[in-house]
């Protein structure tokens, strides 16, 4: 599975879609470039996103808000004090963890030895292996449970407390190494603060420090008022918002999965004080009908309902999707309670209560969040994607079942041949299409070589041009998926790629 990726990985360099940054100077840690193929799947995964919820609902709209924010608003939302990581060094490697992964990490490797005994049984005892008992009442399998349930109290309690000698001492009686140094010399646990801080002003007008935001919401929550008033709008409704955001993350890994800059859509449904779970149930539901559509299979998806609830939350969930390094979180939807517009009218020193022309009454709304990083979405398509197919007689492609929908490029136009008016005829396709499609136009290299070239980016139809399009006006139309070709109509080209590929 490790392969897998990393041929993911290979694969999203070589065919333009995503570059390490900075490349030439040896890369930045954990940021990233998009492609010219890349650029166009993560603008058709904005826009899905945007069109459901501003066109498919009413009562929401969008806004772009500055990364820049006023700094007392990441007082208030509680980043300045709270938005911390427990951060540890091992002092022979020099290298640099978050403790709570480690440990994390290795509750996981209890979990595998559990997941061991069980397959091992189960290969053991056939068809009449009952799992359920087997867990109930093997000794070895019973001590792994113990150890894993002592383990994860200890260590959800250490985070609750926000007791970081806590953490280190669960480091320490495991026994956990580093994993470069395979040492056990850990230095304390200090937080550290994931904002990214620079300064606005010259230093000599006394400058201000000031915050890259470490996600979009807040600047929802400080213009929903504004919203609200010059919208008209009446509760509920939602404000959506994609844009970029920054946290200087300590572990930096998986691609693009972890990255120190990456982009938000996130939106805001603000309701009225106890219709937050019913709204909350709607979402929950909603969003994952959304990812669904897209059709790389309903079994990739799962929720993962939290049980440690933040302190301003009364309902969390997340959205994982199965990556080829595990179900991972690609969405959170979270019911914020009033605590965000509640603690911005506190420290705004304003009046932000909404006026609720039915009840007569001035309150401050309820918020159910929806967030979704739009890299990692990315990431999602590309791995479920991805496949090496082996073909009759022998030859291998590699192709990309995009969504049609999300695909960077929705057809190709090939002359058979570089002669006897082929081209012309097919720049003339392209120029029927291009203002609908994304439409490519190829004419280099053998008609094989060129279907391989699309079927990696994942374009869902080739229009090869030959001899007979000049009698008849046909051509034949190859699918990408299973590479069938059919002889089509030139007149019918548009309406069978927009059947296709429009949402
Ligand atoms: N406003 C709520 C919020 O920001 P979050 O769970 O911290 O919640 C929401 O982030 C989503 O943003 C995540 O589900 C994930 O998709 C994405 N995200 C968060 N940190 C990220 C990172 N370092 N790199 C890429 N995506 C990230």
């Amino acid at each position: 599975q490790d392969d897998v990726f990393k041929k993911i990985v290979s694969h999203a360099k070589e065919y333009g879609f995503v570059f390490q940054s900075s490349e030439i100077y040896d890369g930045l840690a954990a940021v990233y470039d998009y492609g010219q193929n890349g650029v166009e799947l993560k603008n058709n995964i904005k826009r899905y996103w945007w069109d459901a919820m501003t066109l498919l609902h009413e009562n929401i709209v969008g806004i772009d808000s500055a990364i820049f924010m006023h700094p007392t608003i990441w007082k208030a939302s509680g980043h300045v004090d709270a938005f911390n990581d427990p951060l540890i060094d091992n002092r022979d490697s020099k290298k640099r963890y978050r403790a709570d992964v480690l440990i994390e990490e290795e509750i996981a490797k209890i979990d595998d030895k559990i997941e061991k005994e069980v397959a091992k049984a189960a290969k053991r005892f056939g068809e009449s292996f009952d799992e359920t008992l087997y867990r109930q009442t093997n000794p070895r399998v019973a001590e792994h449970i113990k150890e894993r349930e002592e383990l994860h109290e200890r260590f959800a309690k250490a985070m609750n407390d926000n007791d970081l000698e806590a953490l280190r001492q669960i480091i320490v009686d495991r026994g956990i190494v580093c994993p470069v140094s395979g040492t056990k010399n850990w230095t304390e646990v200090r937080q550290f603060n994931l904002m990214f801080r620079t300064e606005m002003g010259s230093t000599a007008d006394g400058a201000m420090t000031v915050y890259l935001r470490p996600e979009t919401a807040q600047g929802i929550f400080v213009n929903y008022l504004n919203v609200q008033k010059t919208g008209r709008m009446r509760l509920p409704f939602g404000i959506a918002q994609i844009g970029k955001a920054f946290r200087n993350e300590i572990v930096a890994r998986q691609f693009i999965f972890r990255m120190r800059e990456f982009e938000q859509m996130e939106m805001q449904f603000f309701v009225r004080p106890g219709e937050e779970l019913k709204w909350f149930e709607y979402w929950k539901q909603w969003r994952l009908q959304w990812h669904k559509a897209l059709g790389m299979g309903d079994e990739k998806y799962r929720y993962h309902d939290h049980d440690k609830l933040a302190h301003y939350a009364n309902a969390a969930t997340d959205i994982e999707f199965q990556m080829p390094f595990g179900f991972k979180e690609v969405e959170g939807i979270h019911s914020r309670t009033n605590f965000d517009l509640s603690q911005h009218e506190k420290f705004s020193g304003k009046n932000i209560k909404y006026f609720d022309p039915e009840l007569n009454e001035n309150y401050t709304p309820y918020v159910i969040e929806t967030s979704i990083g739009v890299d990692r979405m990315f990431l999602s398509v590309l791995c479920s994607s991805y496949e090496e197919q082996m073909l009759d007689g022998g030859d291998k492609r590699v192709v990309l079942h995009l969504p049609a929908p999300l695909a960077p490029v929705k057809c190709a136009v090939l002359p058979l041949v570089k002669k006897d008016g082929l081209p012309d005829k097919a720049r003339e396709i392209v120029n029927d299409l291009k203002f609908d499609f994304a439409t490519r136009y190829d004419e280099k290299d053998s008609i094989g070589k060129r279907y391989r070239r699309q079927d990696a980016i994942g374009t869902p139809y080739c229009i090869t041009v030959d001899h007979q399009t000049l009698e008849d006006n046909t051509v034949t139309l190859r699918e990408r998926d299973s590479m069938e070709q059919t002889r089509v109509s030139v007149d019918d080209l548009h309406k069978l790629i927009h059947d296709r590929v429009s949402l």
